[in-house]
């Protein structure tokens, strides 16, 4: 197969195809990035020049340029990753949100339709679900309920995806994770920004009281179910992917301050996220039963693992923080 995956330089696409590429050197991927602040070629860097594998530097929103990589590399299937990601960005700058998220998904829609793509797998989060009380899970029926600009966009994504398949016939899944974490991960986001801030001794802001709680999967199994929904998913459903895995941010940070040996009282209150989301749980029985997806990280060594990666890899998240990866471009790896 041909397959085109979209924002293969953040943090999940570039997991995904360090896996994928070896894992499959008769498939041909072909990543499409724009490279926002969020994404990073660095990530990629051990591809090297694999003969299975394209970069084009290319916004999913610019139609022009999007159908030309579509015309030139004629995919199979899209595997469609990118997205501004970042849940305190949305509440800053929703527009943007829209044009990637939603427009941009639109655009990929088109020309898969276009150009005959077979299969089509839209990477969305279970935050289009909305907020969990105390009880309960969201299963693949819960009612759309998104809270935040990042979540809605996404929520909408969706929607256009399920048009799709209703209207066009198109061979499209949705799959909804819970959170992730792992290697690559940018180091806004609350684990990785939890590690270096502790690594430099600097405060941990922790929104609201610190109870809302999450659902952690570690990243090779989003990816692994991914691949999974890609090569077996039905057309029309829609599969929770999560580890059942629960808890609350101050667990998470508790646990990294005590593997990373640095006090509690680097922990800080601050004010909460608005319309932050409670609690977020997976119920992932659908891809579990229908296509033997099970997760294979169990939080403990995931997280053992991640943290060991950031101190491993100082420069790589220096390199964010200070800017410097901005600068990075082979001409290897662009358009060639
Ligand atoms: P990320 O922010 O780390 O990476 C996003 C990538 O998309 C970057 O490489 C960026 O350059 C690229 N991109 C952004 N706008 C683009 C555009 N207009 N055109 C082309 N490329 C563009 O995100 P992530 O955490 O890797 O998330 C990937 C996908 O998985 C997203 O769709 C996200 O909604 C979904 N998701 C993430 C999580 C999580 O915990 N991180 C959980 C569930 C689902
Ligand atoms: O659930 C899947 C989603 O997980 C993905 O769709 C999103 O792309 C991804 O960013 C993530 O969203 P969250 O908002 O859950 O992730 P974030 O890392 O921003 O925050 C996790 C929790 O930690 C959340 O309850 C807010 C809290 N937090 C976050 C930061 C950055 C803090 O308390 N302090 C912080 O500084």
């Amino acid at each position: 197969m041909n397959i085109l995956v979209t924002g293969g330089a953040g943090f999940i696409g570039s997991n995904y195809l360090l896996m994928m590429v070896d894992k499959y050197p008769e498939d041909y991927f072909i990543n499409v990035d724009s490279l926002t602040y969020a994404g990073n070629l660095k990530n990629l860097v051990s591809l090297g020049d694999r003969l299975n594998y394209i970069f084009y530097k290319v916004d999913i929103h610019d139609s022009t340029a999007l159908e030309a990589v579509f015309r030139k590399e004629k995919p199979d299937a899209v595997i469609h990753f990118a997205a501004e990601s970042h849940v305190d960005r949305s509440i800053e700058n929703p527009l943007i949100f829209a044009e990637t998220n939603v427009l941009g998904t639109i655009n990929l829609i088109n020309y898969a339709r276009k150009y005959g793509v077979a299969r089509y797998v839209q990477v969305s989060t279970d935050e289009v679900y909305g907020s969990l009380g105390q009880e309960g899970f969201f299963t693949e029926t819960t009612p759309l309920l998104p809270n935040s600009p990042y979540s809605a966009s996404k929520a909408s994504a969706d929607c256009f995806v399920r048009a799709a398949v209703e209207t066009y016939g198109m061979n499209a899944s949705i799959t909804r994770c819970s959170n992730n974490y792992g290697p690559y991960q940018f180091p806004e986001k609350l684990i990785p920004l939890m590690i270096w801030r502790a690594l430099e001794g600097k405060p941990l802001p922790v929104y609201g009281d610190g109870l809302n709680v999450r659902d952690w999967l570690y990243v090779d199994d989003h990816c692994l179910a991914i691949d999974t929904v890609l090569r077996q998913g039905q057309s029309g459903e829609v599969y929770n992917v999560g580890g059942h895995n629960e808890r609350t941010n101050l667990e998470i940070i508790q646990e990294i301050l005590l593997i990373l040996n640095k006090s509690d009282s680097l922990i800080q209150f601050v004010t909460d996220r608005p319309g932050h989301d409670r609690r977020y749980a997976i119920d992932a029985s659908k891809i579990k039963q229908q296509l033997n997806w099970v997760p294979t990280t169990n939080f403990k060594d995931g997280i053992k693992k991640t943290v060991q990666w950031y101190l491993s890899n100082e420069q790589w998240w220096r390199d964010i923080l200070s800017g410097e990866y901005q600068s990075y471009y082979s001409d290897m790896y662009i358009n060639r």
